[in-house]
This record gives structure tokens, C-alpha cells and sequence, in this order.
């Protein structure tokens, strides 16, 4: 499973790309806002940190001027995939980008039927917004069930990208489900990462191993260096 990070923050792109744990990069138009910095130097940035797909919206609704700007985004690095969105237009968009080899996130999907017809289009990534469905409705785990199932009866290749993962249970949910990717916020990596029961576990070990005399704890671990 592909784990991609959900942020347009450097910082956090280059602390998560340094423990290992990251294949790509998402953004959207609201994440870049955030950073309150130039866009454009921020997308330099990333591709620099992370060697895989950097994932980067259009901001356009109407389906010749996407197209400009996937042509534009396309043209940025070899590593960028073009969001666009579950619309209308954007359907018209992914339909002449996919011809033109343009990689495509297909993004805000909400339903089993936008992802097939993405898949049909030739999108690369489809990202259902699992936990946005959820505070709606409910079915976020159930759709990326249904998307990877639809997906492996024909045979797409389009990749299952679990998206708004706003708990680690999701991510758990989606990796059950078969998702190819999920891309997951720094603070839910964190959570993932971090188990107070591990540590826990640890502080008791190591509370019981102060116990032994200086000399033989000493002996363990003679002459090693970092
Ligand atoms: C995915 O590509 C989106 O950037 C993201 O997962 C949206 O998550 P949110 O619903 O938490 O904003």
C-alpha cells in the first residue's frame, strides 16, 4: 500500500520523507492556502523532498481552462499528477488530459458510479473523500470496498487513492479494503505511529532492567559507538 502525505507543508513533507514512510504528496487549493507562501515555490520545493507522485489541483471550473491548467501543471515536473475534480467539467477535462499522457488524480469522488466512469476515462488515481462522506452520511470504508471490487471485475488499472482520512482507523479500513494508496494528514501519520501502550510496554522493561547492577548492564553494550 502506498502511503502519501496530505499536506503542502515542507516541513512535515521532509520529516515524514526522512523516516522513509512516504511515496508521494497530495495537495488541494485549500492545503497550499494554508501555507500562506507563493504556490508555485512550494510545488518546487516538494518535488526536490519527495522523488513519486506529488499530487496538484487545478482551481478552474470550467473544462477548457482545466485543461490549460493541467497542460501547465503537467509541464511543472515529471512527478506531478493533475487533480481534478468529481464535476462535469472535470470529467470533460480528464477525458482530453488522459490522450495528451497527463497523469490524473481524479478527486471528491463520492460515489462507486464517478469512479468507474474515471477508471473508464483512463484517470490514474481516483480518491474517494472517505471521511467527508462519513460526517454526511455514512459508507466512507464501504465506498473504497466497492471501488476496489468494481475495479479488480474489469480489470482497471486506475488506483484506489483513500482520501480524507481523518483517523487512523480509516487508514486501517482502507488498507483492508485493498486500497492501492491512501493519503493521510501529519497529524493522523503521527497517531499511526505513535502507541502509549508501546511506550508503556517500554518504560516497564526498562524500568525492571535499572534494577541490575551498573557493571552488568555495562557489560551488554561494552564499546559501542553510535
Ligand atoms: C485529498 O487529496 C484531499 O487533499 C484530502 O484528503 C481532503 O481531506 P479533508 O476532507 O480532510 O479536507
Amino acid at each position: 500500500m502506498k502511503i502519501f502525505i496530505d499536506t503542502a507543508n515542507v516541513d512535515e513533507i521532509t520529516k515524514y520523507a526522512d523516516l522513509g514512510i512516504i511515496d508521494g504528496v497530495t495537495t488541494n487549493p485549500a492545503l497550499m492556502a494554508t501555507e500562506q507562501r507563493t504556490a508555485i515555490d512550494i510545488i518546487h520545493e516538494i518535488v526536490k523532498i519527495v522523488d513519486g507522485p506529488i499530487s496538484v489541483e487545478v482551481v478552474s471550473t470550467e473544462a477548457g481552462r482545466m485543461v490549460a491548467e493541467a497542460r501547465h501543471l503537467d509541464s511543472l515536473h515529471e512527478n506531478i499528477v493533475v487533480k481534478l475534480p468529481a464535476i462535469p467539467a472535470g470529467f470533460e477535462a480528464l477525458n482530453v488530459v488522459v490522450r495528451e499522457g497527463i497523469k490524473v488524480n481524479f478527486t471528491m469522488i463520492y460515489t462507486a458510479n464517478q469512479a468507474l466512469l474515471a477508471a473508464k476515462l483512463g484517470a490514474t488515481y481516483v480518491s474517494p473523500f472517505v471521511g467527508r462522506l462519513d460526517v454526511t452520511s455514512t459508507g466512507g470504508a464501504e465506498l473504497i470496498e466497492e471501488i476496489v471490487t468494481i475495479f479488480d471485475n474489469y480489470g482497471f488499472e486506475t488506483q484506489v487513492l483513500a482520501a480524507s482520512m481523518r483517523n487512523s482507523i480509516y487508514v486501517k479500513y482502507a488498507a483492508l479494503a485493498g486500497a492501492h494508496a491512501a493519503t493521510i494528514p501529519p497529524a493522523v501519520l503521527e497517531a499511526m505511529i505513535d502507541s502509549e501502550m508501546s511506550r508503556m510496554s517500554l518504560d516497564g522493561f526498562l524500568e525492571v532492567w535499572e534494577t541490575l547492577p551498573e557493571e552488568s548492564k555495562a557489560s551488554l553494550f561494552d564499546g559501542v559507538e553510535e
